[in-house]
């Protein structure tokens, strides 16, 4: 794997400034995961670098990118639906660029369907190509105008110092790693990220460096595996190495980290999180079945005594660690009797937080071979029954937190006049009356109350 390190195209930042009296205005919107939404802040990175401004409505834009997910079919619907009511807007305005990139275009029948339906859309680019958009955009004007759908290309290598544009300035995404190896039978992603490719433990220590150094707070990790980083690399390191390195950063941040995949979370990795403070007590440890059939047939590679073992030794370890999960409902065969063994894990478990899915058959994966006999209302009313069980639980994690004091994150405006919103170390939601405290900054919190999942408290003294 070769690193490459990005360059600023000047002739596309001429192209702009010829073409436009004013800057040129991108609209760039991005669906699905964090790893998606920190190819959105590369994007648009790259656009300021070139001289174009940023807008927050379609309707004022000169280019328009949606940054596409791929991971389920409502996912794809909702994107065309979105796309569908941009033809308006290019009838208005012909010069208007609009493109579409990210997971759904790595697919060979989206490209197919915006070439015989989308006539409108002027570019298309995958995953890999986030950095070759000026190009992009600079060969479609020195053509005429021409549609520019590329298809997907496969880049092994890493592209680094990609300009950014973050967000926040106190929350960052930390890209570490790219791609997935893992092909859970279900899954899109694989196809349509490449390989696993880890990032130098010194590029991400560097861009973590930038980031504590401009403020930031808080810190996620992001991979699709985050607990494979490393692999490939020259030099020997795990995910837990590098939590490590990252730790013995002075500064006043904490890290958070998605996702783990539970077949390669080790002991180790719990042990590192237990022994540092910068660490948020806080798994995001997706599941996906109660089932071992089930989770041998999504080739997860763990049973679900594996799991507990996991949560069990987590929960010693660490005081007060809180769980979430990925749950697939209906994945192709599951009996009642296996989705009965879901429900008897989450209670085991007994996650603070569940994210919770039907299953969506993408084809070009093993899992769209198999027999799928469960009508959709029963896998609904399983839905139905999961999301009921969870409520109850969160809501009885939620009031057992209530009395204690926690380290929080100012993140926004509450729901209620007057307040803010925070988030614990923990991961759960806190409404309080600021006082003199601000957004981005951490604190202190004392639990006074708890409705439903969100949590009220006040500022804790000292
Ligand atoms: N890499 C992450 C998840 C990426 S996708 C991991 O391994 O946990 C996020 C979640 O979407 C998955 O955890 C899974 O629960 C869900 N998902 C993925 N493919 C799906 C499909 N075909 N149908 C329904 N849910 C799916
Ligand atoms: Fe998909 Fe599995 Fe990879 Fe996660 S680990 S992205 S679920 S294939
Ligand atoms: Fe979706 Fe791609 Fe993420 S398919 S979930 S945006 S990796």
């Amino acid at each position: 794997m070769q690193t490459i390190h990005f360059t600023h195209n000047e002739a596309a930042a001429r192209a702009v400034a010829e073409r436009y009296v004013t800057p040129p205005l991108a609209y760039v919107h991005s669906y699905g995961c964090q790893q998606n939404v920190s190819d959105g802040e590369h994007l648009k990175g790259v656009l300021l670098d070139i001289g174009y401004g940023l807008c927050n409505s379609p309707e004022d834009a000169d280019l328009i990118l949606f940054n596409t997910c791929a991971v389920r079919e409502h996912a794809e619907q909702r994107v065309f639906g979105n796309v569908g009511a941009l033809k308006r807007l290019k009838e208005q305005k012909p010069e208007l660029i609009i493109g579409l990139c990210g997971c759904m275009v790595q697919q060979p029948r989206i490209l197919d369907k915006l070439r015989a339906s989308y006539p409108f859309v002027d570019l298309a680019f995958g995953t890999n190509a986030i950095d070759q958009l000026p190009e992009l955009l600079l060969e479609k004007w020195r053509s005429g105008g021409k549609r520019l759908l590329k298809a997907p290309v496969a880049r092994e290598n890493i592209v680094e110092e990609i300009p950014v544009h973050r967000e926040s300035p106190f929350r960052g995404w930390l890209p570490i790693m790219y791609g997935c190896d893992n092909f859970c039978t279900y899954c899109i992603v694989p196809y349509v990220r490449g390989h696993e490719r880890s990032r130098s433990p010194q590029d991400v220590l560097d861009e973590f460096r930038g980031l504590v150094a401009s403020g930031c707070k808080e810190i996620t990790l992001l991979g699709q595996n985050v607990n494979s980083y490393g692999k490939g690399l020259a030099e020997p390191i795990d995910f837990a190495g590098l939590l490590e390195l990252l730790c013995a950063e002075p500064g006043d941040y904490h890290i958070r980290f998605m996702t783990s995949h539970p077949k390669d979370a080790s002991k180790r990795l719990i042990d590192v999180i237990a022994a540092q403070p910068k660490i948020c007590r806080h798994l995001h440890l997706p599941v996906q079945s109660g089932s071992d059939r089930i989770l041998a047939q999504m080739n997860r590679h763990y049973t679900v005594g594996q799991y507990l073992d996991l949560i069990d030794y987590a929960r010693q370890k660490i005081p007060g660690v809180t769980f979430s999960s990925d749950i697939i409902v209906g994945f192709p065969g599951e009996t009642e009797e296996d989705f009965a063994a879901t429900l008897a894990l989450i209670q085991k478990v007994r996650y603070a937080q569940l994210f919770t899915f039907i299953y969506s058959k993408r084809s070009g994966t093993r899992a769209a071979e198999l027999p799928d006999p469960t009508p959709r209302s029963e896998k609904t009313a399983r839905m139905t029954r999961l999301l009921k069980a969870q409520d109850e639980i969160a809501f009885g994690i939620a009031a057992s937190l209530v009395g204690g004091v926690y380290p929080a994150l100012i993140e926004g405006r509450g729901r209620q006049e007057g307040t803010l919103s925070a988030r614990l170390d923990n991961n759960f939601l806190v409404e309080f009356a600021p006082g003199t405290a601000q957004v981005g900054q951490m604190v202190q919190l004392a639990i006074t109350g708890a409705r439903g999942t969100m949590l009220q408290g006040r500022l804790a003294d000292g």
